[in-house]
This record gives C-alpha cells, structure tokens and sequence, in this order.
C-alpha cells in the first residue's frame, strides 16, 4: 500500500529510520518488496532523476504499480530522490509520489529558499510533502563535484530559518556522509554533534540522511576478487543507523549498496560461468541477494519489525 511520507516519518521519529532504496529496474524492485517483506518492514521507494530518463520514467512507475499489487502486504512511500524544479512539478502533477525532494543546495541560501517555496507550495496543493536540502555533501552530487575538504555541514541556525521559510516538510542536510562509494578516507564518519544541534532547533522534525549506504568490505573484496579494481572503498558504519534515527533522522538514503551487491552478483557468476549468456541465471541470484540485504539493512535502521505497528498508525491517521 502506498502511503503519505510524512505519515510514516510520524511512526518513526526519534524511535527507528526508514529505508529510502533507490530502483532503476525490476530486479531492484523485486529483491527491494522481498527484503522488506521478510523484514517486517515499511519503507520508501524512490526514483531519481537520473532513474527516470534511464528508459522511460513510465517504465519504473508501472513496476511500482505491479510491485504493489505483487506485495499486498507492503507499507511503502514513493518518493522523487534529487529532483530539479521541473522533475518536481512532473511528479506532483502525476498524482503518483507521495513526496519529492528538490535539491537546490548548491544555489545560494536565498535562491534555495525561493525555488523550495515554489515547489512546496505546488507539492501541498496536491497533499504531496517535499524533502529539501540545505548544505553540501562531499563526493559527487548531481552534475557538482565538491572537494570532501570543502564539505560544507549544514548549518543549525540556517536549517531553522529554512525550514521557516519555505515550510518544507523534511530536511537533508550534510552531516559528514557523502555519495558513492568513496565516502571517508580515514576514520571520519557521521558527525552527530551536527546532527544533535540541529535537531535542537528543529525538534520533531524530520531529518534526511544521503549518503548513506555502508560499503561492505566483504563486497568490496568479493568485487576486487572477481576482477573489479575498487581501491578504498569505504561507506558509513551501519551500526549508526540507529544512534542517528534516535537524533531525528526519519530516512536512510540508501543506493551505491545495492549496485555493489548487483556488481558482485553478476562478476561472480560470470566469471564462474563464462560460457554464460543468459541473463536470468544472475537476475535470480541478485533478487534473492538483494532481498537479503534489504533485510539486513532494515534490522540496523530498527525499521524491521515495525509493519504492523506503522499500518495501525497508518489507518487512524
Ligand atoms: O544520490 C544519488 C542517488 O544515488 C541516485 O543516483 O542519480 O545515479 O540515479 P543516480
Ligand atoms: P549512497 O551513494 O551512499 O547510497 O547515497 C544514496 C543517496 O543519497 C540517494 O539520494
Ligand atoms: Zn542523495
């Protein structure tokens, strides 16, 4: 069942964070509803702008659609991840999200409050919430790159009077993750003191962490060892899901994780089998793993288990 955003951030707050997973194809879909199934777990859904013009943005609806009625027992938003203007209103006028996210971030505060203000005013018209983004993450964001030693953390009195001005309905801000797959060179990790002061000025309201997927090592290996060159790669520690979601972090942005799990899946079987051509083989293997890490992801982010009790909050809301 699809449900409003702000619906499930209100089960969650301050008590577990919900798995945001980003699809570009069926086999995602399929492994995504599995894991979460398995798990217990309400999660979202979301589609980039870059997963929208990869085939067809119809092409990734209609999968949802099926996906919902394939999984009748799954609690789920469908969310636009890292939205432009035009993507916004796209997705508003579709009647099919539940909540977008326009990313002005790398515009200067002013004109970052006046697009969100447009698109929160078009997104409430409709009862569609908006993510917002104030601050810069390190690595590489949209078309932008910004050097890891220039990562500009939001600002706690800026997130405020953002949030303030353009009434948005969650806020993503930078808090030491990045993109990708090359998130720390060294130890650094989430920086919780950040996360704390912000939530202090903006308590009860939903925080978005991106950047977030864990970069297992035990994958990385498996990657290099079936013929992929991945030096340093290194993500968040799953075990501070958690920790964050009790600060105010309603969702998890978790993406780069599940093209290393498609990565090594498809490497290993290929290299195990190389007179191979058939697609299916693998496409089994990597929804089956796929569900897997779901699963295992959901149980760090505490969302595991929760199904029922957010499907009672659902219903008298
Ligand atoms: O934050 C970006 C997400 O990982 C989506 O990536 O723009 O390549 O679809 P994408
Ligand atoms: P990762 O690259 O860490 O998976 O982050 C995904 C993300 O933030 C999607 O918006
Ligand atoms: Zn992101």
């Amino acid at each position: 069942m699809i449900v409003p955003t702000r619906v499930l951030f209100e089960h969650a707050y301050g008590k577990y964070a919900l798995g945001a997973y980003n699809i570009n194809n069926l086999e995602q879909a399929m492994g995504l509803f599995r894991g979460c199934i398995d798990s217990q777990a309400p999660f979202i859904i979301q589609i980039s702008k870059g997963a929208r013009s990869y085939t067809d943005k119809r092409m990734l609806e209609a999968i949802i659609r099926t996906a919902d009625e394939i999984f009748p027992e799954a609690l789920f938003a469908v969310h636009l991840d890292h939205g432009d203007e035009q993507n916004c209103y796209d997705c508003i006028e579709s009647g099919f999200y539940s909540s977008v996210m326009i990313d002005a971030s790398h515009h200067p505060f002013q004109e970052n409050v006046e697009i969100t203000r447009r698109v929160v005013a078009a997104a409430h018209a409709r009862g569609i919430s908006v993510e917002a983004e104030l601050g810069m993450l390190g690595g590489v964001e949209e078309d932008i790159q910004v050097d890891e030693k220039n990562a500009n953390l939001t600002d706690p009195d800026e997130a405020y009077a953002f949030v303030k001005e353009t009434g948005c309905d969650s806020l993503a801000c930078a808090i030491g993750t990045s993109h990708g797959a090359y998130k720390f060179s060294g130890s650094q990790g989430i920086h919780f003191d950040r996360v704390s002061a912000i939530q202090a000025k903006l308590p009860g309201f939903p925080l978005v962490m991106h950047g977030s997927s864990s970069v297992p090592q035990e994958e990385v290996a498996r990657i290099n060892g079936a013929g992929g060159a991945m030096k340093g790669a290194k993500g968040v520690d799953a075990n501070q899901y958690l920790p964050a979601a009790k600060l105010g972090v309603c969702k998890v942005n978790i993406d780069t994780d599940g093209r290393l799990v498609w990565t090594r899946v498809h490497r290993e079987y290929f290299r195990d089998n190389p007179a191979e051509f058939d697609l299916r083989p693998p496409g089994k293997i990597f929804m089956a793993e796929y569900a897997k890490f779901i699963a295992s992801r959901n149980e760090f982010l505490g969302s595991a288990g929760q199904l029922a009790a957010a499907k009672e909050h659902v219903l008298v809301k």
